[in-house]
């Protein structure tokens, strides 16, 4: 990071492409260039590596809405990033009438996607800033691009942290961990959550192969956890979501890994449809089923899995592949894009303060609380 204005350099400034945030050559998924918000387009993964130029905060909801940039803790990251185009396009230079235009773009960027509780987390975090901000128009748009370049280098080093703690879970010597959908770089602002922890169980030494589940229907793992892991020098084999119960009666995976887009309080995980499915074939088959996740992830205000809203999205994402019409003429579809695993087949929660373990009533509520005073500064002031 480079001298700005004359002023000595700040070690949580923001990454750049380049820079080290982005281990063994991982693509950067979101960065500042400038005042320009570059999303990676994971819709063209892995054909096209290209990055969409964002200069307003619809631009980003957009890519959030389509899947341009996906998966929890990108979709936080992003929506910061969205803010603070948002905060500095809004023209007027009194408090009263920003502040009031500012909440109204906070509300719709809330509502870009319900599932993950990234989103909305980060949302309430960017707009607490203006609680004891600076009157004057300027420092508050400054403060809210700042706390966008902050969230990103923090969930790295959150990713980082998740990736030691799940590093230890995995066996010495040769492994396989299965994943499914991807909670990689990918899906956060870098480094992953499940994927987290197989770099930082081969940065250990540990001989770890990935299978990675394609994850119907729109393909993250065969695409974009595929992908990724062959660019970090990671053998992965792809598999059909259906073939878990076959791997698993085979002893060919030692465990699962997957991220999660919402925890509950009681332990409840939603995360992309199908995961429910992996965790009871783990069940049955006695393999270790970890999820992977920042804290933020863990809804303070949900209860359980039945308080998780639950996207659905369009039919034509089911009934299609790459736009070509797959089911028959006439035939309507479901698209749940996310399912609740229940608390009792989560072996651990794999988070930046340690695994958690049931009952997770209370290692819940005990990381939430140790985070609210220790983890983020910034939360003190009020957000959850
Ligand atoms: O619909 P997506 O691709 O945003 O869903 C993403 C997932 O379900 C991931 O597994 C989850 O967000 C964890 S990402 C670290």
């Amino acid at each position: 990071m480079g001298k700005q204005g004359g002023k000595t350099e700040d070690k949580r400034a923001r990454p750049g492409p380049g820079q080290e945030f982005w281990p063994g050559g991982l693509t950067p998924t979101l960065y500042w260039e400038g005042d320009t918000v570059m999303i990676l387009d994971q819709r063209k993964l892995p054909e096209q590596t290209v990055f969409i130029a964002c200069q307003d905060m619809a631009r980003v909801i957009h890519c959030i809405k389509t899947l341009a940039v996906r998966g929890a803790p990108a979709i936080g990251v992003a929506a910061a990033m969205g803010l603070a185009l948002a905060a500095k396009n809004i023209a007027t230079d009194d408090p009263a009438e920003f502040i009031r235009r500012f909440i109204a773009k906070v509300d719709a960027m809330r509502e870009a996607r319900p599932t993950a509780v990234n989103l909305a987390w980060a949302c309430q975090r960017v707009l607490s800033l203006l609680t004891d901000a600076p009157p004057e128009v300027s420092a508050m748009r400054a403060l809210i691009r700042r706390e966008s370049e902050i969230m990103l280098a923090e969930d790295i080093a959150i990713n980082r942290a998740i990736g030691d703690h799940g590093a230890k879970l995995v066996p010495k010597g040769k492994s396989t961990v299965l994943t499914h959908c991807n909670a990689g770089s990918l899906a956060t602002g870098g480094y992953g959550t499940a994927l987290a922890v197989i770099y930082s169980a081969r940065q250990a030494g540990k001989e770890v192969e990935v299978i990675a589940d394609e994850t119907r229907p729109l393909m993250q793992g065969a695409r974009l956890t595929a992908w990724e892991l062959v660019q970090a020098g990671v053998p992965v084999r792809v598999a059909v979501d259906s073939a878990v119960g076959v791997i698993m009666s085979r002893g060919l995976a030692d465990l699962v890994v997957v991220g999660a887009d919402r925890i509950a309080m009681n332990g409840d995980v939603a995360n992309k449809v199908g995961t429910f499915n992996v965790a009871l074939q783990a069940a049955r088959h006695g393999v270790p089923f970890y999820v992977a996740a920042p804290l933020s992830t863990i809804d303070p205000d949900c209860p359980d899995g039945e308080h998780i809203p639950i996207e659905e999205r369009e039919a034509e994402e089911v009934t299609a592949l790459g736009g070509r019409r797959l089911a028959a003429p006439g035939a309507g579809a479901i698209n749940f894009a996310f399912d609740v695993t229940p608390h009792d087949l989560v072996t651990g929660i794999i988070t930046e303060k340690g695994v958690l373990r049931p009952p997770y009533g209370e290692s819940l509520a005990q990381a939430k609380a140790g985070e609210k005073t220790s983890e983020h500064p910034r939360m003190k002031r009020g957000n959850k």
